[in-house]
């Protein structure tokens, strides 16, 4: 197991929702790779991005560029196709987490069917790993698709916390303490079948805590809040700035005309 940059457990940040705001404009800002820089520098010990099928967040030169420039692994998230297959095997991130993907879902909704689909999985897996990729599976914390990651020869299962989110933001803590001990349940048998036990979606500063603590827990990989959080710890700086500018300009014309 591979120690974080600052302590035992790893942070990994998703930063596709920096490109979803470049893509509401075209155009290059904000800058997904900036960002990925700005996180490392602030105690990331990875980068996380999803490569979608429909492209909304995340594009290729995003991956090329990341891959290139990024100082620490960068995690792909992509969905088990064969043009997925064929861009990661091109590019070789770190790790590459399979995910299951809806052209019409908002978000990742729900784990991969491992069980279901283990058949389909099977060459996805051992091509990546052939290619000295790490193979990560985000599934739901269910024993029996914990069983079958291990039996794909995966490297890693990402546990997906977005469950137990939900309860905690409905403030249903019945809920999120039994999705919290399906989690931790979770993290043992994949951890005693040998599987690298990462953790994530959803998880906000107050969410966080519980699967930070759990021991098997390796990684925690969050983005949507943490893009949405630097609104409110960059705007004060952004619009000072914008004033900043402004005065100054402003300033410098009262000057001529007054000379
Ligand atoms: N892990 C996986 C596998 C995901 O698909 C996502 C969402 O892209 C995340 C973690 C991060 O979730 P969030 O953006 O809600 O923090």
């Amino acid at each position: 197991m591979t120690r974080g940059q600052h302590g035992s457990i790893r942070l990994g940040v998703n930063i596709d929702h920096v490109a979803t705001i470049r893509n509401a404009r075209g155009g290059r800002h904000p800058d997904p790779l900036r960002a990925a820089h700005l996180a490392v520098e602030a105690g990331a010990d990875g980068i996380t991005a999803h490569l979608r099928e429909d492209r909304r967040h995340i594009s290729d030169t995003d991956i090329a560029r990341l891959k290139s420039e990024l100082t620490r692994p960068l995690n792909l998230e992509m969905a088990a196709t064969p043009e997925m297959l064929r861009i990661a095997l091109r590019h070789v991130p770190n790790a590459c987490c399979l995910v299951p993907e809806r052209r019409e879902e908002r978000t990742t909704e729900g784990g991969l069917d491992v069980v279901g689909q283990k058949k389909s999985l099977a060459p996805v897996v051992s091509d990546l790993k052939a290619a000295g990729i790490r193979v990560s599976l985000f599934i739901e914390p269910d024993i029996r698709a914990i069983e079958a990651s291990a039996e794909l020869g995966a490297d890693i299962v990402e546990l997906h916390t977005g469950r137990y989110c939900d309860y905690a933001a409905d403030d249903d803590a019945k809920g999120a303490a039994a999705e919290i001990e399906r989690l931790a349940k979770g993290a043992t048998v994949a951890d005693k079948l040998g599987l690298e036990v990462h953790a994530g979606h959803g998880l906000t500063f107050n969410t966080v805590a519980p699967l930070a603590r759990m021991p098997e827990v390796v990684e925690l990989n969050i983005g949507h809040f943490l893009i949405g959080e630097a609104i409110f710890g960059g705007l004060n700086a952004a619009v000072r700035r914008m004033r900043f500018l402004m005065d100054e300009a402003r300033a410098k014309v009262s000057t001529r005309v007054s000379a």
